[in-house]
């Protein structure tokens, strides 16, 4: 069975990052025209993968108006993306007790887990509903939103799960639109993004944290995009609201 990604205009957040870079590749090679936007990306380029193409271009994810822009520039050039992935984020660097967290540590943080995925998901809808399309969206929340974690950052947990109840909220919302919303909360995962802090963990607290997870491994970005892909796709035409945990068996919900 297809999972219906021809033809389709997807917008993948945080694109120059490794979970969303093979998403964004798998995507247009199965013939989406891809909209790859990261603040990394200092110039934009374009190019033909497989039966689909990737458009990459620099957004700020957290400047709502050029979030906007970026979906009237989609809508106007390639028609409105009707896939959307909200991959863009992170914990940043900053881990301090909560009593020396200041106010711009929390809002930096908070700005780009929880009100960029808003910024995203409202004008995607917009888009969709003004064109009477059916879409699907999904976000990348973290294990650190389901339960709490070793990043011992907090406005990035309260973030990440603020991501899971913005999910559940937003399907109900939409569904009679035709719009599915799920998300994924990834266990740790060896992106080069975070290549240096997953260097630092002390050999003890690394076997810890594996003995916590069944598949006994750290995850790799690869193993993302098998979920990723079955939520945006047809295959899972009959699934939202959901979150799963893809981290190798670290939380396991009934
Ligand atoms: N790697 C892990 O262990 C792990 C675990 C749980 C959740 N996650 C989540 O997975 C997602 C993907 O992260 P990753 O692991 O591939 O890390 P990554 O650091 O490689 O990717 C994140 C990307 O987001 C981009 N970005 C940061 N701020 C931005 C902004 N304001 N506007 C646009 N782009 C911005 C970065 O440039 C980077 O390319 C994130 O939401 C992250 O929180 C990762």
């Amino acid at each position: 069975m297809s999972a219906g990604f021809a033809g389709r205009v997807a917008v993948v957040t945080g694109a120059a990052g490794d979970i969303a870079r093979l998403a964004a590749q798998r995507l247009a090679a199965e013939g989406a025209t891809v909209w790859a936007v990261d603040l990394a990306f200092a110039e934009p380029s374009e190019e033909a993968v497989g039966a689909g193409r990737i458009i990459r271009r620099r957004l700020d994810v957290t400047d709502s108006a050029a979030v906007a822009e970026l979906f009237a520039e989609v809508a106007r050039t390639t028609g409105p993306a009707t896939l959307l992935l909200n991959a863009a984020g992170g914990p940043g660097s900053r881990r301090a007790p909560v009593e020396e967290i200041g106010d711009e540590d929390w809002h930096r943080v908070v700005a780009l887990n929880l009100d960029a995925v808003f910024y995203c998901v409202r004008e995607a809808t917009r888009w969709i509903k003004d064109a009477g399309l059916q879409g699907s969206f999904v976000i990348i929340s973290s294990g650190a939103g389901r339960t709490s974690s070793r990043t011992g950052v907090q406005a990035y947990g309260a973030a990440k799960a603020g991501a899971i109840g913005l999910t559940r909220q937003l399907a109900r919302e939409v569904g009679k639109h035709g719009i599915r919303v799920n998300c994924i909360a990834p266990g740790l995962v060896e992106v080069e993004g975070i290549r240096a802090e997953i260097e630092s963990i002390p050999p003890a607290a690394m076997e810890q944290h594996l003995s916590n997870v069944a598949l006994g491994r750290l995850g790799r970005p690869a193993d993302l995009t098998g979920p990723i892909l079955f939520f945006l796709g047809e295959d899972a035409a009959f699934v939202t609201g959901q979150t799963i945990s893809v981290d190798g068996g670290s939380i396991m919900l009934g």
